[in-house]
């Protein structure tokens, strides 16, 4: 829908909206062009990380579950070429641009170099959406960001490790991929927690760039560095958490009573690894804000203020039992 049309359109869609609402009040303003042609749809550009692991997959999809045809949008999936390709993801935000795209929504493979991309976005009246992942750029170049709360999501598996051992630990922690605001966000959180503890001691730490393999082999190093002295694993999500469980026991150690490993996400391989007490705690970080995303949306797109940060509710679960309940309810994605 091109910038002319666009600038038609809102007042059109606010119009249209008005008028959609009044002949179908529940199903929501802009966006919900259904009585018209594909010209009415909502066009809305993803720059998307695209496969990374189970998180990822399933925030995706819940992002292509509510921009629906049917909700009013034309949903343009934009995957970078790998999840740390963050060109691929300029050129795509360019291409939004020029294509006059009503909305683009980002989740950035890295926190910086995005000003020039957002300040064109802004000229173009373009409203940026920023899903899961900050970027180093000031607030007015972008509507909002919707995610869990990681430094909250982090304190929580802090809180649980000084907890759990009363007399400190031997830890180490398992880093996503470098340069990410959730890596950072995460640090802080659980640092927030630990750092104070008595004899608590960080033995180091290490991205394994949310990989199982990598996880593995970064544990493997580790405990054979520190003679096997290490009681507890942070690690930054569920995927880098499984693989340092299967590190533990290919060093002859019981993974949760030798070493006991806390992980990030909820994935339902993590919380069947808690289930059988491969893993400690899980800590999740809720995927499904796909809705919530369509509101903003809508709300942008109407004029309406939207906040900045909209923080997305998470659950944690800190025993088997827990898990198994989790699983039953399908809480596992
Ligand atoms: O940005 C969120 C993180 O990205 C998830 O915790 C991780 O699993 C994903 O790859």
């Amino acid at each position: 829908m091109s910038n002319s049309k666009r600038a038609q359109g809102l007042i059109g869609l606010v119009g249209a909206g008005a008028l959609a609402l009044g002949l179908a009040g529940c199903a929501g303003g802009a966006g919900s062009g259904s009585e018209g042609g594909d010209g009415d749809l909502t066009t809305v550009g993803f720059v998307a990380v695209g496969p990374e692991g189970g998180w990822r997959n399933a925030n995706e999809q819940a992002v292509k579950d509510a921009f629906t045809q049917e909700a009013g949008f034309d949903l343009k999936y934009a995957p970078a070429a790998s999840p740390s390709d963050q060109k691929s993801q300029l050129d795509a935000f360019a291409t939004f641009v020029n294509d006059e795209v009503d909305v683009i929504l980002l989740t950035a493979t890295e926190a910086s170099g995005w000003e020039d991309s957002l300040e064109l976005a802004k000229e173009a009246e373009i409203p940026v959406v920023l899903l899961d992942r900050g970027v180093d750029a000031s607030e007015d170049l972008y509507v909002t960001r919707i995610a869990p709360d990681n430094q909250q999501v982090a304190a929580s598996v802090g809180s649980w490790a000084v907890e759990t051992f009363p007399t400190g630990a031997n830890y180490f922690v398992l880093e996503g991929v470098p340069g990410l605001s959730v890596v950072n966000e995460r640090n802080e959180g659980f640092d927030a927690e630990v750092s104070s503890a008595s004899g608590f001691t960080k033995v180091g730490a290490q991205t394994a760039n949310w990989k199982t393999d990598e996880g593995k082999s970064v544990i493997e190093t580790v405990l054979k560095a520190n003679n096997n002295d290490i009681q507890f694993i942070f690690a930054q999500n569920d995927e880098m958490g499984i693989g340092a469980a299967q590190a533990v026991t290919a060093a002859g150690l019981t993974p949760g009573t030798d070493v006991k490993i806390a992980t990030i996400d909820g994935t339902k391989g993590a919380l069947e690894a808690l289930a059988a007490g491969q893993l400690s705690f899980v800590a999740q970080y809720n995927p499904f804000f796909g809705d919530v995303a369509v509101d903003a949306v809508q709300k942008a797109l109407a004029g309406e203020s939207v906040d900045s940060t909209i923080i997305v509710d998470s659950a944690t679960f800190d025993s088997p039992e827990a898990a198994d309940s989790a699983l039953a309810e399908g809480l596992g994605f």
